[in-house]
């Protein structure tokens, strides 16, 4: 009659792949409790460790709940019973490493297993979409999908929505470090140019199916050599304070590639071994060090 839920963080975009790549961080993310009631409805009924919004229509977790809820009911016809949600925030609103995404997927993976799974996980993105849509004006899925499915995920097509994931090789590891201050999924979109010329589209769509054609075949030089982007990270890196520095420390350090995390301003590097990814951290953690600004770090296996 209740479900704990861990809601992982993620890492959307991956320097190429914007709105379309994503990967789920297995150790770091918030925690979430669900609990059947005999009311109808669905009821933030707890957050802990942020200041978010309790009615369920302005909640992110809410407004993703009552998505599937909708559609149960089209399906299956009415429900009787209702959920209270309980959240436990690790992840902070506006790090760039998918704090919504985590509570949007939280919610509807909980409440899917306490009605015996009336959709398929893969099934759940579209609805855990409509938190993102609240919480930043549009329904993206790089984030949502890997939180659900785990590991990496490629959004084919938003229309009709087509989500795949993605093998990764063995010894991936991410680092991600986010520098403390908060940077709005919203304000990051709107300084995004509208359109993108034919000479940068090649390159990102080579760089997408180089990365794609990397972890598949485990070519971690072609993985690097593909975490490029001409089109987003030139505009939104100007607004991460150290960005450059915190790059080219990373990749002397031996990453494979460094990028911006989603919409920032968490960082990430991809590397080979957990050793490379430890090195990576240290070196980062320096740079903030000696910039005096606040940050975490995290080390993750992909
Ligand atoms: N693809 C989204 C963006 C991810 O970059 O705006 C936000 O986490």
């Amino acid at each position: 009659n209740e479900i704990k839920i861990f809601c992982p963080a993620t890492i959307a975009n991956l320097s190429c792949g914007f709105d379309v790549l994503g990967l789920c961080l297995d150790n770091v993310g918030d925690e979430m409790i669900i609990k059947k009631s005999t009311t109808k409805g669905i009821r933030i009924t707890k957050i802990v460790g942020a200041d978010l919004p309790l009615e369920t229509e302005q909640n992110v977790a809410g407004v993703a709940a009552l998505a599937l809820i909708e559609a149960v009911e089209a399906k299956l016809g009415p429900i009787t019973i209702g959920f209270d949600i309980e959240i436990y925030k690790n992840i902070k609103a506006g790090s760039g490493i998918g704090s919504s995404a985590a509570s949007a997927a939280g919610a509807v993976f909980g409440i899917n297993a306490l009605l015996e799974s009336p959709f398929e996980i893969k099934d759940l993105v579209q609805f855990a979409m409509q938190g993102e849509k609240l919480a930043c004006g549009n329904a993206h899925a790089d984030n949502v999908a890997p939180a659900l499915l785990g590991g990496f995920t490629l959004v084919r097509s938003y229309t009709p929505l087509d989500i795949i994931k993605i093998e990764s090789p063995s010894e991936l590891y991410a680092t991600v470090v986010h520098p403390q201050i908060e940077l709005k999924t919203s304000d990051a979109r709107s300084v995004l140019k509208q359109n993108v010329s034919l000479k940068s589209a090649i390159m990102q769509w080579g760089n997408v199916g180089g990365l794609i054609a990397g972890l598949y075949t485990q070519d971690y030089d072609l993985i690097g050599r593909s975490l490029h982007d001409e089109i987003v990270e030139p505009i939104r890196s100007v607004l991460i304070p150290g960005f450059d520095l915190i790059k080219q420390t990373a990749l002397e350090n031996g990453a494979l590639g460094s990028g911006i995390s989603g919409s920032g301003p968490s960082i990430f590097a991809l590397s080979k071994g957990a050793a490379t990814a430890q090195k990576i951290a240290k070196a980062m953690s320096a740079v903030y060090e000696e910039m005096n600004l606040p940050y975490e770090i995290h080390v993750s296996k992909v």
